[in-house]
């Protein structure tokens, strides 16, 4: 045993590795998970923050000396993206089969998810039947017409979305859907979430689709007292079924620290490491809902159960999808 264990000591090297990490998340709570890993395990980190396309560009130009040994990013276009790229290495591993649910995982291990969101439907009660939306298709029914915002196509957000449309309903229907979404906008584009929440709750739009974790931060506080009274207006509709999208990680093809990498990956989808990533951005955890007080007051969701990976698949189909029907 004495020896084994000994062996067993060795192969993580004589020295513990310091793992580098690219992190398209930026939050502060997530370096607190960090140092708790660093402590149960002896694995330092080296953190390096940046926008998830600036890393997987970074990455993929400092090839087999990157110092990074594991790269997170945000969405499943940008995971899919590394992929195609051939950045990750593939890994087995019996506890992340059992943590992470398969349809949230690269089928050949390549990725991971860590955590979940959903893009769901902000509605001002004022201005619309909030009642009669409770499907994505709802958004594209005439009686919306001038009530819809939408941010614009390069919101990676929502190519997804329309990629998950695609995956379930095919071309034909989506691009039908499309069209009577498009005929609803009545607004320039938006460039980002936060602002066309703020502007349904004031009434400037009907309704819009925004991630799950930008309502809740609104009505956390964290943004001020002001964005909380504000978005305490918005009714929250979690469409049925409802689009579901990750952060997730993998460990890069040139990492020298694999075995250590794949323990950072099994704290990050265990419950309790889940749990502290999904607080850290309002976001729900792997399975279940989690216990934030705010995401539980939007109430349960029903995953539509489309894999993460064919999202990714999806990506330019989707894209082009949106460019021809008018979604700019
Ligand atoms: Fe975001």
């Amino acid at each position: 045993m004495g020896v084994a264990a000994a062996l067993g000591a060795c192969s993580l090297g004589q020295q513990t590795p310091t793992l580098g990490v690219y992190s398209g998340r930026h939050y502060n709570t997530d370096q607190l998970l960090y140092r708790r890993f660093t402590e149960q395990t002896g694995i330092r980190i080296k953190l390096l923050e940046g926008t998830d396309n600036s890393l997987i560009e970074r990455v993929r130009s400092e090839g087999s000396t990157t110092p990074a040994d594991v790269l997170v990013l945000v969405d499943a276009a940008r995971l899919e993206k590394a992929t195609q790229l051939g950045l990750f290495q593939p890994l087995r591993s019996a506890a992340l089969d059992r943590d992470v649910p398969a349809n949230l995982r690269d089928s050949q291990g390549r990725w991971f998810a860590l955590t979940r969101r959903v893009r769901l439907i902000v509605a001002n009660p004022q201005r619309v039947d909030v009642g009669a939306i409770r499907t994505y298709e709802d958004l594209a029914r005439p009686a919306l017409k001038g009530q819809l915002c939408l941010r614009d196509n390069k919101s990676v957000y929502n190519q997804s979305l329309v990629a998950d449309r695609l995956i379930q309903k095919g071309h034909a229907a989506t691009t039908t859907w499309l069209r009577g979404l498009i005929a609803n906008v009545n607004q320039p584009f938006f460039t980002s979430d936060i602002p066309m929440a703020r502007a349904v709750a004031k009434g400037d739009c009907g309704v819009a689709l925004v991630n799950s974790y930008y309502v809740a931060r609104l009505l956390s506080g964290q943004s001020g007292a002001a964005d909380r009274a504000l978005a305490s207006a918005l009714k929250v509709i979690l469409p049925d079924p409802s689009h579901v999208n990750v952060s997730g990680a993998g460990i890069t093809r040139a990492s020298r620290h694999p075995e250590a990498a794949a323990r950072l990956l099994e704290f990050l989808a265990s419950p309790s490491g889940g749990k502290g990533y999904a607080e850290a951005n309002n976001e729900y955890p792997l399975k279940g809902y989690g216990d934030n007080p705010i995401l539980r007051r939007f109430g349960p969701f029903r995953d539509d159960g489309v894999p993460i990976q064919e999202l990714g698949a999806h990506n330019r189909e989707a894209v082009q999808l949106m460019q021809a029907n008018g979604w700019n």
